[in-house]
């Protein structure tokens, strides 16, 4: 009997790698709240549970596992659930990075916290308990500083607070899409911003994964904090480079992975490395599964598969084999009701263009983009520089049109 792996949330972008583990000859169990989940038309099996319900998906895992079909590995990819992952492994005494790492690492203040302590580089950060609270802070510490809800994603509710920011808005803001209602504030760091992902294999992160990601619109989205794609290999010199590498690994040690996949959010800020924070889950937003791959030809998704089955990994899986310069860039629409979506072949026909999707059809609402999911579109293009690879993104995105009123 092939051996089974569990993909906990089957999003559009797990499917590759559903497919990637089914390719390799697993038995690919698939769970997802939503019966209609698009992963679920590449699984083997599933099972019907909240991915962020860790105590549900346990209870279907742990059956399924004594019931049908023994699980040998369990994994997320897209989704901020290492949690639910390791709940079902410790369950099921399957490899896992262990729940406490894994609470860690949802929790942005509980991960500030432990990396202060052991002298990882953050910026600074606090507890916010109240509007009043944060007019406190800022008084004290002054502007720019960041708030934001302590166990968020997609950037929901991240704010950069400047002084023409109302401060009672920007708490209510923050700390409507926490799920505890708690808010914290950081400094905001200035300086690139990179993206990275690594394999951490004995307690040794390898990085394959580094990209510059793109904040053109800061301003024009202020004060949401609006990422406009990436773009690889980074513009950073090799002693900026190796300082965020050297912020990598000292944060992964912090947090405790010896085996396991870390998602930095790293800030090149005044000469020095720090970390934003620190996922324990392959990326979302296609680095994982497009860009890494097209930049390097590794695959941080296939480590992911091996490290959920306890498989062994050589290193050389990990080491780039060349550089290719690789942009991705966003399409934010007008805001409004979509009316027409036109251009995707066009745009996908394009040379260099390796990656084209539109997640929006008409009749739905586009709204000024507040979070990273306030997007429509996406491009990925290569090329023989960065100016090539750009060019070509620009002028792909240029083709698809989503008309909105
Ligand atoms: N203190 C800071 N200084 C500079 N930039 C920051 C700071 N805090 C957050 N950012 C930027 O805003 C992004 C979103 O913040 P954060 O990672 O805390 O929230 P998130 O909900 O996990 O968002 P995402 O999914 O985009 O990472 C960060 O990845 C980083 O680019
Ligand atoms: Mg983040």
């Amino acid at each position: 009997m092939s051996r089974t792996l569990l993909m906990i949330g089957g999003g559009t972008q797990a499917v590759p790698g559903i497919r990637m583990a089914k390719d390799r000859g697993l038995f690919v169990v698939v769970s997802d709240r939503n019966p209609d989940a698009p992963g679920f038309a590449d699984a083997d099996a599933r099972l019907i549970a909240d991915t962020y319900d860790v105590a549900e998906t346990t209870a279907k895992a742990v059956e399924f596992h004594s019931q049908t079909r023994p699980l040998n590995g369990v994994m997320c990819m897209a989704t901020d659930v290492p949690h639910t992952v390791a709940g079902v492994a410790e369950a099921l005494n399957l490899p896992t990075i262990g729940r406490t790492t894994a609470d860690l690492a949802i929790n942005k203040l509980a991960m500030k916290q432990k990396f202060h302590l052991d002298g990882v580089a953050i910026p600074w950060f606090g507890e916010i308990e109240s509007a009043d609270h944060l007019k406190t802070v800022l008084a004290e510490r002054g502007s720019p500083l960041v708030i934001k809800p302590i166990d968020s994603r997609g950037s929901r509710g991240v704010l950069r607070l400047t002084e023409r920011v109302d401060v009672d808005w920007a708490f209510a803001t923050a700390h409507a899409p926490s799920p505890t209602g708690r808010v914290m504030a950081e400094s905001y760091l200035p300086g690139p911003q990179v993206s990275t992902e690594s394999v951490v294999v004995d307690g040794v992160a390898y990085t394959p994964g580094f990209s510059d990601r793109n904040y053109e619109l800061l301003d024009t989205y202020a004060p949401h904090m609006i990422e406009n794609g990436g773009d690889l290999p980074s513009f950073l010199d090799t002693k900026a480079r190796q300082d965020i590498l050297t912020v990598v690994q000292h944060a992964a040690d912090s947090l405790g992975i010896k085996n396991g996949i870390v998602k930095g959010d790293m800030v090149y800020s005044d000469g020095k490395a720090y970390v934003i924070e620190l996922a324990a889950r392959l990326s979302g937003g296609f680095f994982c599964t497009h860009e890494i791959p097209l930049n390097t030809g590794v695959s941080t998704v296939a480590a992911a598969i091996k490290l959920a089955m306890g498989d062994a990994i050589e290193v050389q899986e990990l080491t780039p084999k060349f550089n290719r310069p690789v942009v991705q860039r966003y399409l934010f629409p007008k805001p409004g009701r979509v009316t027409s979506v036109n251009g995707l072949a066009d745009a996908a026909a394009m040379d260099g263009v390796e990656f084209v999707d539109c997640w929006v059809q008409p009749g739905d609402q586009i709204i000024p983009p507040v979070h990273s999911g306030c997007t429509a579109a996406v491009v990925i293009a290569v090329g023989d520089d960065h100016a090539q690879a750009l060019t070509r993104a620009n002028r792909a995105l240029s083709l698809i049109r989503v008309e909105t009123r």
